[in-house]
């Protein structure tokens, strides 16, 4: 239905029959929070077998017994399997504890402290910024507000970041020291990133001599479907370049065995570890290695991940195909709106110019929680108020299929206020 096109009497009619729906919807009383991309219980069960049989694994390994202090960089197997994934050698990984996020805070906390490398300080070199393409992660955007770190937005394209626009600003200012990526079934908007666009940003000309690329790969194991989308080795192309200490790349098994009790890691050059693991010598004598021991022992390699991936995607992608199917009925022919449809990572990125924030009150207002409109872009702010991020992990199929049918209708109803309000 094109609202724009019906006059303000039959609007005010398809209004109120819109709301009566809503309330016919919302007699099924549930509540749901999609609020983040939780993996739901059933998705937390495939991992337990690898606690029950922690009591038998061995921990006496070569470098010394993983249960006792040592080994800062993370166990030798830990290593070889997180080296096996970003598709580098052991010696350009750190493996860590539960969360990949406490990494990259961890990595701006010693920049600006400390300076990356050899370089001033970043605290010290008056006000700094990061490229932040957009929609993104939040919590990207949050380190960057609670640090004072300036976000300059710029768009996310089919194919990642509009690399048009970022290849200008960073080759004429120094004072832009990094920038965002997700380079793999992005948050939220579920693209891949394309060959060129990793080409691009591992050899721009950057003002900056201690910028660096925030590569957090989040969802590099995370597929729906048998055809895995590739991604471009961004280490083999800086190598290449010569820009490898440009690049710090980021993982953990937050969505593979628990989310924050898994393990997470990071890459990089040879350099950038030894000068990461020199900062981290005071902060932590070793990382939890007995949970390493239980993760490799349990995951194996990479094609044990993937076996544990289809699992995974075998429950979520159900829900995911939900969502398409209700979508594609309810809206057919409609421009007003647009959606992605993606073969891996938590998220769909839904697009209604002009009333996102209105959809996801109407919805909470009934008991669907979404992530508050406006956190996929810095300071909130999404000047055209148009993307919501929907997470459809965590919810049963029964509570997806209410959510999908209470977000449709809070659609409509707030399209149709919003038509209203310009007649
Ligand atoms: C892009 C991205 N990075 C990082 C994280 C958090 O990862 P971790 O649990 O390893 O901190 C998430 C979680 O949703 C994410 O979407």
């Amino acid at each position: 239905m094109n609202y724009s096109e019906v006059s303000a009497e039959e609007l005010n009619k398809l209004l109120q029959q819109e709301q009566k729906e809503l309330k016919k919807i919302t007699k099924r009383g549930l509540q749901v929070d999609m609020t983040r991309g939780r993996p739901c219980k059933e998705q937390l069960e495939i991992a337990m077998p690898m606690l029950e049989k922690a009591a038998e694994y061995d921990y006496a390994l070569k470098a010394g017994d993983a249960r006792n202090y040592g080994q800062p960089q993370g166990v030798r197997p830990a290593l070889e399997l997180f080296a096996e994934i970003f598709d580098v050698k052991p010696e350009e990984v750190i493996v860590a504890d539960g969360a990949s996020l406490n990494i990259m805070y961890n990595l701006i906390q010693f920049a600006m402290q400390f300076g990356v490398l050899d370089n001033t300080p970043w605290n010290k070199q008056g006000k700094i910024k990061f490229i932040c393409p957009a929609p993104g992660y939040d919590r990207h955007f949050s380190i960057c507000e609670k640090f004072g770190i300036d976000m300059i937005t710029v768009p996310m394209t089919k194919n990642g970041p509009d690399m048009d626009v970022i290849e200008p600003l960073v080759a004429s200012d120094a004072s832009i020291k990094g920038i965002w990526c997700v380079p793999k079934y992005s948050n939220p908007t579920g693209i891949t990133f394309s060959d060129k666009v990793v080409e691009r940003i591992a050899t721009m000309k950057v003002a900056a001599p201690d910028f660096r690329v925030f590569w957090d790969n989040a969802y590099i194991v995370h597929a729906l479907y048998d055809t895995d989308d590739k991604l471009k080795n961004i280490f083999d192309v800086a190598k290449k370049a010569g820009t490898m200490d440009r690049i710090y790349s980021f993982a953990s098994t937050s969505k593979i065995t628990f989310g924050g009790s898994g393990i997470s890691a990071m890459a990089a050059s040879e350099t950038n570890i030894k000068s990461i693991m020199k900062h981290m010598f005071y902060m932590i004598i070793g990382p939890n290695k007995v949970n390493q021991v239980i993760h490799v022992e349990f995951l194996k390699d990479l094609d044990g991940i993937k076996k544990v991936m289809k699992m995974h995607a075998d429950i979520l992608r159900p829900k995911f195909e939900l969502f398409e199917k209700k979508f594609s009925e309810a809206f057919e022919g409609d421009n007003y709106l647009s959606w992605s449809h993606p073969k891996g990572g938590y998220f769909i990125s839904l697009d209604v110019k002009g009333c996102a924030k209105r959809i996801v009150e109407i919805a909470g207002s009934v008991g669907v929680k979404f992530t508050p409109a406006g956190s996929t872009f810095p300071y909130k702010i999404d000047d055209a108020d148009s993307n919501i991020r929907i997470a459809p992990s965590c919810p049963s199929l029964e509570e997806m299929d209410y959510a999908i049918d209470v977000l449709i209708s809070a659609i409509k109803i707030a399209q149709i206020e919003l038509q209203l309000k310009r007649k």
